[in-house]
């Protein structure tokens, strides 16, 4: 017999869990409206909603009647009345209403497992692990709502483990990859360290972009403006999310949702700093505020072209992978030896 830890050492990456006991962003703010919205966290079908006064809940998707998704149906009041037959549940996850009960007959007694939830930074996040675990607080993102930092989304929807998507994310040296893109050059790994619950890896690289002047922000949509310049590049995989620095003007960070062993959905977000402009923090906050409403997403076409060449790849890894699972990879960087064992030893923590 083996343990559930030697059996975890044993496994292949690529085929491995996710620790549960961990907050996911399983969607944006913005994407739960009035209708309810179906997301899948590692093979579990999960439907978001809001209430009347617009809190989020999160409940299994799927409606203990015949077993349909309950994200096919709406919210009435406080409710979520299944598509089907139009029963109604509590934000709790037990039945509410059977609108054609007879009097004879009770309420069905059934409850679907309700999740935690937190809204904070533009997103929602879930705990899908043991009941009382949920202590540690989800990853913040703190440059959502400072005044000082323009935002770019991308979502990353990719057939593939997310083993590969945070080696892609840790690993400087694919920046070859994306020359028309021109996010960073010359990368040179410097330093690794690395605990239980992440890896810091730090990277002496080249930046094209350089935020001093009121149109600096240009660079990022003409190519002609950009000019090399050295630049510390450190990026960190904290477990089980993403966040990395290019010198004082850029943060990324990557908030990784699981779906499955073989799909990764993921939100990237770009942050350009302002902080270079001093004379910004004398204006008044409403003027702030409209420079930072005004400027989200300014970075979209570079995210979203960045996203679309790193999917190509990662699904091609995924695939040649499942076509030859015994193929040994050559791997020259040290940083992806410590995620691997990140996410080796997270996965033994708890995992389903
Ligand atoms: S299947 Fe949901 S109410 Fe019947
Ligand atoms: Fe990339």
């Amino acid at each position: 017999m083996f343990s559930s830890d030697a059996l975890t050492q044993q496994r292949d990456i690529r085929q491995l869990g996710i620790n549960l006991n961990h907050w996911y962003a399983v969607a944006r703010s913005a994407e739960v409206k009035a209708q309810p919205v179906g997301v899948v966290l590692w093979n579990q079908p999960i439907v978001l909603f809001r209430d009347s006064t617009g809190t989020p809940y999160a409940l299994e998707d799927r409606c203990p009647h015949r077993q349909v998704k309950l994200s096919h149906g709406c919210v009435k009041g406080d409710e979520l009345e299944c598509a089907y037959h139009g029963w109604k549940f509590k934000s709790s996850g037990e039945c509410a209403e059977v609108p054609y009960l007879e009097e004879n007959q009770k309420l069905p007694s059934c409850k679907i497992r309700r999740y935690p939830v937190r809204e904070r930074d533009g997103f929602i996040w879930l705990f899908p692990g043991d009941a009382g675990a949920d202590l540690v607080a989800p990853l913040g993102v703190p440059e959502w709502d400072h005044l000082n930092y323009i935002a770019t989304v991308s979502t990353i929807n990719c057939k593939a483990h997310y083993s590969y998507l945070v080696e892609n994310l840790m690993d400087m040296y694919h920046g070859h990859l994306h020359q028309d893109w021109q996010a960073w050059a010359e990368p040179v790994l410097q330093d690794i360290r690395e605990d239980d619950s992440r890896v810091d890896a730090h990277y002496q690289a080249q930046s094209y972009y350089r935020i001093d002047k009121i149109w600096s922000v240009t660079q990022l949509l003409l190519p002609a403006l950009r000019r090399l310049h050295p630049e510390p590049l450190d990026v960190s995989y904290i477990y089980p999310h993403w966040m990395s620095t290019l010198g004082k003007d850029f943060k990324i960070y990557c908030l990784i949702c699981p779906v499955s062993e073989r799909e990764t959905r993921a939100y990237l977000i770009h942050f350009t700093s302002l902080n270079a402009f001093w004379r910004l923090h004398k204006l008044p906050v409403v003027f702030r505020r409209f420079v930072k409403d005004s400027l989200f997403g300014s970075a979209q076409k570079l995210l979203d072209g960045l996203v679309r060449q790193d999917v190509v790849m990662i699904e091609e890894e995924q695939q040649a992978y499942l076509e030859n699972p015994e193929r040994r990879n050559y791997e020259l960087n040290r940083a992806l030896v410590s995620v691997q064992r990140l996410i080796r030893s997270q996965a033994n923590m708890h995992s389903n």
